[in-house]
Order: C-alpha cells, then sequence, then structure tokens
C-alpha cells in the first residue's frame, strides 16, 4: 500500500466522482468523497462498498455552490488530517438550450457549479497545499476543447476552467502543486439523466430552434451509446495523480481523442462545416 495521502473528491454521488472516489480509496489513499446530498442513494451506494472492503473513504457533505459549504468541508479535512495531497474538481451539469432561450439566471447557476465551483474548492485548498505541495484535477471535458451546438453556456463553464487552470499553474509550480486537466468524451453516468434543458420560451409560435434541438438530441443520444464507463476515467485520473511527472492534459475516450485530432487537422471552417454534416443540419 502506498504512503497514506489525503484525497477530495466533489460530487461523488454519481459518475465519474463516485468512481474516483473508490479508486483513490482503493489505492489507500484517505478519501473524502464529498457530495451536496449525504441522504441520496449514492451516498448509501458508496458508503456501503467502502464498508464491504474496508476502505479508508469517508463521505462528507459539499456544495460546490455555497462558500460556507466549501470552507466547513475544507476546513474540517484540514482540521482531521493536517493535509489535502489530492483534490478532484469533478461536480458539474450540463445546461442545454439556444442561448436566446436560456435564461440569465441558468447561465449563472452554470458558472456557479461548473466554473466557480472548482475555482473556490481550490481557492479553499491552496493555502493548505502551498505549504506541503499537492495535485488538483480539473474535470474539464471535450466540450473544454470544441464545441457543439445548442450547449454554449456549458461549454463557457468548460473553457473556463481551461483556461484558469492553464494560467495558475505558473504561479502554483513554485509551491509543488500541480494541476491536471482531465478531458472526457462520451461517459456513461447520470449526466444525461442530470442535464437541465433552458426553460425560457424565446417564440412560443414559431420554436425556432426545435429542429436543431430535435437533431442535437438524437445526435448526443447516439453518440452517448459508445460512451465509456465512468471507472475508465477514474482509471486515468488514479494514473495522473500518481505520476511522479504527470501530463498537464489527459484526453479520455476514442471519441475525444479522435474528435481533438480532427480539430488539430482542419481548419475553422472545415471543422464547422463537418460538425454541421455529422449533425445533418
Ligand atoms: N458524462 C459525460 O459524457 C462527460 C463528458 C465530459 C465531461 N464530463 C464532466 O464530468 C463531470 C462529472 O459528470 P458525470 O458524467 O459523472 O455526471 P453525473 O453522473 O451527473 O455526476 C455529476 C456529479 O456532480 C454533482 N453535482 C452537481 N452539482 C453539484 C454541486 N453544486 N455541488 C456538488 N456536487 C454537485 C452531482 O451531484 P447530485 O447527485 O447531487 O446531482 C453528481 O455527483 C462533470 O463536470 C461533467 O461536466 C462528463
Amino acid at each position: 500500500m502506498m504512503s497514506q495521502k489525503v484525497a477530495v473528491v466533489t460530487g461523488s454521488s454519481s459518475g465519474l466522482g463516485y468512481e474516483t472516489s473508490l479508486v483513490l480509496a482503493r489505492i489507500g489513499f484517505d478519501t473524502y468523497a464529498t457530495m451536496r446530498n449525504i441522504e441520496g442513494g449514492g451516498a448509501k451506494q458508496i458508503a456501503d462498498i467502502a464498508k464491504n472492503e474496508n476502505l479508508p473513504l469517508e463521505i462528507i457533505q459539499l456544495n460546490v455552490d455555497n462558500d460556507n459549504s466549501v470552507s466547513d468541508a475544507i476546513n474540517r479535512i484540514v482540521s482531521e488530517k493536517n493535509s489535502i495531497d489530492i483534490v478532484v474538481n469533478n461536480a458539474g451539469y450540463d445546461l442545454m438550450g439556444a442561448l436566446e432561450e436560456t435564461s440569465m439566471d441558468e447561465i449563472k447557476a452554470q458558472f456557479e457549479t461548473n466554473s466557480f465551483g472548482a475555482l473556490r474548492v481550490m481557492q479553499a485548498v491552496i493555502p493548505t497545499m502551498r505549504k506541503q505541495g499537492g495535485v488538483i484535477v480539473n474535470t474539464t471535458s471535450l466540450g473544454g476543447r470544441i464545441s457543439f451546438p445548442l450547449n454554449s453556456a456549458y461549454h463557457a463553464t468548460k473553457f473556463a476552467l481551461e483556461g484558469l487552470s492553464e494560467s495558475i499553474r505558473y504561479e502554483l509550480e513554485p509551491f509543488g502543486i500541480k494541476i491536471i486537466v482531465i478531458e472526457p468524451g462520451g461517459v456513461g453516468s447520470n449526466f444525461l439523466k442530470n442535464l437541465k434543458m433552458a426553460t425560457k420560451t424565446s417564440d412560443p409560435l414559431n420554436a425556432p430552434y426545435r429542429s436543431l434541438e430535435n437533431r442535437i438530441s438524437e445526435y448526443f443520444k447516439q453518440w452517448l451509446q459508445n460512451a465509456i464507463h465512468p471507472s475508465e476515467v477514474a482509471k486515468v485520473i488514479l494514473q495522473a495523480v500518481t505520476s511522479d511527472n504527470p501530463d498537464f492534459r489527459y484526453v479520455v475516450g476514442k471519441d475525444a481523442a479522435m474528435a481533438l485530432e480532427s480539430r488539430r487537422n482542419m481548419s475553422d471552417k472545415e471543422f464547422h462545416d463537418s460538425m454541421k454534416k455529422q449533425i445533418n443540419l
């Protein structure tokens, strides 16, 4: 077993966060599987596994949207363990809809979780990590590098997290803090179930974006048929955080690798046209 490091994972009630908390605990890290609802099915399931396998895993409440929730959770972990070695910023969801039909409140909420949530956790852990070093993993997405139609707010949050991650590397490197970005393609989690549709109606009589909505929904459904299991992403995260010399970016899944390869080899116009062709626009 490796030396007992302390790991914190956000959004551990399902999907990538759930699997990542388990792989980190299974390798012997003292793992805090944090989630906003500690009474839900995900909490019970992961607690049962931890009990059966005698894993060093503790569930604590952390809502990334909330300043007090984040600082209470991080303060508690620091007071219990005196250190935090690994943080996996994973909590997030997709807000789908045409920009015109998405309210400012919906867009702000999307940023609050996907971008500011990760940022809030980083601000809370950096003072501790600066004294001892550590690894921060930010889960962005293939959607943090390329954009699909009707997901503008989601892409904006993930591009923002990519940019922020690139910038803070410079300031944190001297203190031994590594930043890693994980960019999965399609993953079979609760992501689609938790997806939020924009609720504003731009033109009740005409529904100007309806046909695009139908096409993109169909495209996503088909695409996610080949989605990888979230444990595949968790394995990559484990490999990254246990490496002495990790890469900055980890693209996870053949779909993501292929899409990024195409993007690299095409002009903006060629890529735009190829996306339209794939979605049948
Ligand atoms: N699935 C994909 O195809 C895919 C691809 C690329 C990137 N990603 C990214 O991977 C990450 C994990 O997604 P997933 O696929 O595992 O989806 P998921 O199964 O829906 O899991 C999302 C997790 O985030 C949590 N969460 C949402 N808002 C939160 C908040 N305010 N505070 C704390 N936790 C919160 C959810 O908790 P609740 O149970 O309480 O809702 C859930 O545990 C996301 O950042 C997503 O953008 C996913």
